[in-house]
């Protein structure tokens, strides 16, 4: 199968169980959730509300009700981003966004005229929280921000922006889509409001399944109205929760497999998948530095980032070296602007890109040895 190491895209391999799971699902139940009162549907609402269950548990939460299930976090991000912010309303943002919170801000602001202000960042990818502070003006309806960069691996200081937000009564938004499953959450000691996750990476789910916890009282309109299973008469979308901001069908052999993928992520626990692919950046870290004419980017200091390192090697292209990383050497890793354009303002490659490597928690260092050796090889 050769080596992955593009586990910031997507994880593989995914836990047995989650496979199983959605197949047995597919086989023996099959029933749409929230519809049905016969004994397969109430399986299938039973499955959903416990996987609900383990998202609140995960991400030490308490309101089941406010777990939304999306698509991925791209929608989660929509849901949120288009749901709160109105004409006029002014957002705070950092300057080392993906697309999926970028774009959505650009186009809210084209559209419907809000304003952005973008605090920027080091070279290494970290905010200053009291850059935040100063940003909020009398509009200020919302702060977002990712918790972890796709493209540099920098923790951004949630918790302090969060304290911020709580101290001016601004929610605040989190774009957990690097960080869900690999590094420890805590909506309420965190301070955040809106918690936006994907189930195909950290959480080791299937694609096409993600999240949004909402720990916030405020309205959120929804950007989808149609069939929730009940209230058929009311012409509206539902105001009470999840049902306000889930609409049509579930993916509910998707999100069977996610609850398997969280179950596994507690059973191993938080904190030892953490450490693990700490001890494997920090590994990583060391040897790439021995190879001729590469540039890491980003703090390289495995305290304050999370599985994901971004490099160059002198006068190749990133895409020639994933290209042959990939063929010769059967690695898999990541090439280009990884969706986050800004980021790559910050460190200097807006026009050639980078190579970036996602490690995940079932990655050795075995996999390593092989890409540094491969890497030797493409440099010469
Ligand atoms: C920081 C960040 N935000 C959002 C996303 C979007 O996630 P998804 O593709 O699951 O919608 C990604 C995916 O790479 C990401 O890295």
């Amino acid at each position: 199968m050769g080596i992955y190491l593009d586990n910031a895209a997507t994880s593989y391999p995914k836990p047995q169980k989650v496979i199983e799971s959605m197949t047995n699902f597919m086989m023996d139940i099959g029933a749409t959730s929230g519809r049905g009162a016969y004994e397969t549907a109430i399986q299938s609402d039973m499955l959903v509300y416990q996987v609900r269950k383990g998202i609140t548990d995960l991400f030490h939460f308490n309101d089941v009700k406010k777990v939304i299930f999306t698509l991925n976090a791209t929608e989660s991000l929509n849901v949120a981003l288009k749901g709160i912010l109105n004409k006029g309303d002014h957002v705070i943002t950092s300057s080392i966004e993906h697309n999926a919170v970028w774009r959505c801000l650009k186009t809210l602001e084209r559209d419907i005229g809000i304003t952005i202000s973008v605090v920027s960042c080091s070279k290494e990818g970290f905010t200053n929280p009291f850059e935040v502070e100063n940003a909020i003006c009398e509009d200020t309806a919302l702060v977002v921000f990712n918790h972890a960069s796709n493209v540099l691996g920098t923790l951004q200081p949630i918790k302090e922006i969060g304290e911020i937000c709580r101290k001016y009564e601004i929610p605040f938004l989190v774009d957990a889509a690097q960080t869900a499953g690999v590094y420890p959450i805590d909506v309420i000691d965190n301070n955040i409001n809106l918690l936006a996750f994907t189930g195909h990476k950290g959480l080791l789910g299937p694609m096409g399944t993600g999240g949004l916890v909402i720990n916030w009282k405020g309205d959120i309109k929804p950007i989808k109205s149609g069939g929730t299973g009940g209230d058929s008469t009311y012409e509206y979308q539902p105001d009470y929760y999840p049902n306000r901001l889930e609409s049509g069908t579930l993916n509910v052999p998707g999100i069977v497999g996610l609850g398997e993928g969280i179950k596994y992520i507690q059973k191993v626990g938080v904190n030892k998948i953490y450490h693990k692919e700490k001890e494997l950046l920090e590994y990583a870290f060391n040897q790439l530095h021995e190879i001729e004419g590469i540039t890491v980017y980003g703090p390289q200091d495995s305290e304050k980032i999370i599985g994901v390192i971004s490099f160059n090697l002198k006068d190749k292209s990133c895409d020639e070296v994933a290209y042959k990383l990939g063929r010769q050497f059967g690695i898999m890793i990541r090439a280009g602007l990884h969706c986050a354009p800004t980021a790559h303002e910050i460190i200097g490659t807006k026009t050639t890109g980078t190579c970036r490597i996602g490690i995940g928690y079932f990655n050795e260092k075995k996999d390593i040895d092989f890409l540094i050796e491969a890497l030797q090889k493409i440099n010469k």
